[in-house]
């Protein structure tokens, strides 16, 4: 039988734990401290550090009752070692060991972006590699080329500025839509026109995409928003979210499709906070299905951090026969998308 994982997030505002069976979710439940954070405008990292070391054992507790398992049959557990804030990360990297060490059971130390992508893992049927992969979150927006999502995944660009999360949430605030402003604006472009207004799509031609081909920049879309808003008192915000929407999208899948066609990859895998983002689910079908790329995206709820892509990289490490991490490993606040697995 397949090894039974427990993984832990606890990067950001997010207390979660899921329990895979190799490559088949049993549970996935999460606490989230979103709002407390509501009145700051975004994440306080030590109220997000709190309320972890506060729910987490109910979490486990849940997540057991869910899979209907003991603690005493899990194999293996698994946490995200980083990148995040580090007071968060040390309480799931510190529950974790904590865990492992009790039952005499191995721990795997795991990268939270790479495990965005590996949750994909639990929905398809089968581990296609090479892919490019798109992972968009709160922190990160990237262009990756997947070789091996345990061993070997390089950068092949990244945001120069803010990533899509951040702008969706920068905007959401300067539009007075609240926080985390991602959804609030996916709602509101239901409402609107993504033809309204023509805002930048920025390094997408001339010197700009010789230079900077798969790299994005969102910093000076935000500003755009901004001028727009100050210059229409009457602006109508359904037409001013679903066109920046359309503007960060549109981007995000040009380039993730120029990057298969460069490499001759014809799987696209998407992952992270923003691939929850209705318009960019819809708009990369569209698009795939013209360029006859294979299209993979999680289910919009395990976009979004969970601890079942948690469970879902451990589970693959060990699959992979990759060695698990030693008793004592620390969190990295900064970890690169080629630190998979902690030593
Ligand atoms: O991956 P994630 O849950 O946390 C990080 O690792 O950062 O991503 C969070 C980001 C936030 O910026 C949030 O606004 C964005 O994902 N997000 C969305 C949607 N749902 C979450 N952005 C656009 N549309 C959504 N539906
Ligand atoms: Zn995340």
């Amino acid at each position: 039988m397949s090894p039974l994982v427990l993984g832990i997030e606890t990067s950001c505002d997010e207390t979660a734990v899921g329990i895979v069976r190799g490559r088949t979710l049993l549970a996935n439940v999460i606490s989230s401290s979103v709002e407390e954070h509501v009145r700051f405008g975004g994440v306080v990292p030590e109220v997000a550090s709190r309320a972890h070391l506060e729910s987490m054992q109910q979490v486990i507790k849940q997540a057991l009752l869910e899979a209907k398992v003991k603690l005493s049959d899990i194999d293996a557990f698994s946490v995200t070692a980083g990148p995040g804030l580090i007071g968060a990360l040390l309480v799931g990297v510190s529950s974790a060991s904590a865990l492992a060490l009790a039952l005499n059971k191995p721990i795997y130390g795991v990268n939270h972006l790479n495990a965005h992508i590996a949750v994909d893992a639990l929905s398809s049927d089968v581990k296609i590699q090479p892919s490019i992969g798109l992972l968009v979150s709160g922190g990160h927006s990237s262009i990756l080329q997947i070789n091996n999502l345990v061993t070997d995944v390089v950068v092949k660009g990244s945001t120069i500025d803010d990533a899509a999360g951040e702008a969706f949430d920068k905007v959401a605030r300067i539009m007075g839509l609240g926080f985390p402003g991602g959804p609030l604006i996916d709602n509101q472009a239901k409402l609107g026109s993504k033809d309204a207004i023509n805002f930048p799509r920025a390094l997408t031609q001339g010197n700009d995409i010789e230079k900077n081909k798969y790299d994005f920049s969102f910093s000076g879309l935000k500003t755009a928003v901004s001028r727009y808003l100050a210059q229409t008192p009457n602006f109508n915000r359904a037409d001013v979210a679903a066109s920046f929407q359309e503007a960060i999208v549109d981007v995000l899948i040009s380039k993730s499709l120029l990057a298969c066609k460069d490499s001759g990859i014809e799987d696209l895998v998407i992952a992270g906070g923003v691939a929850a983002n209705s318009r960019l689910r819809e708009l990369a079908k569209q698009r795939c299905e013209v360029a006859k790329v294979r299209l993979r995206i999680p289910p919009a709820a395990l976009c979004t951090d969970n601890g079942a892509m948690v469970a879902a990289l451990g589970s693959l490490a060990i699959s992979e026969g990759v060695k698990p991490s030693a008793i004592g490993i620390s969190a990295d606040s900064a970890a690169g998308v080629d630190q998979i697995v902690w030593a």
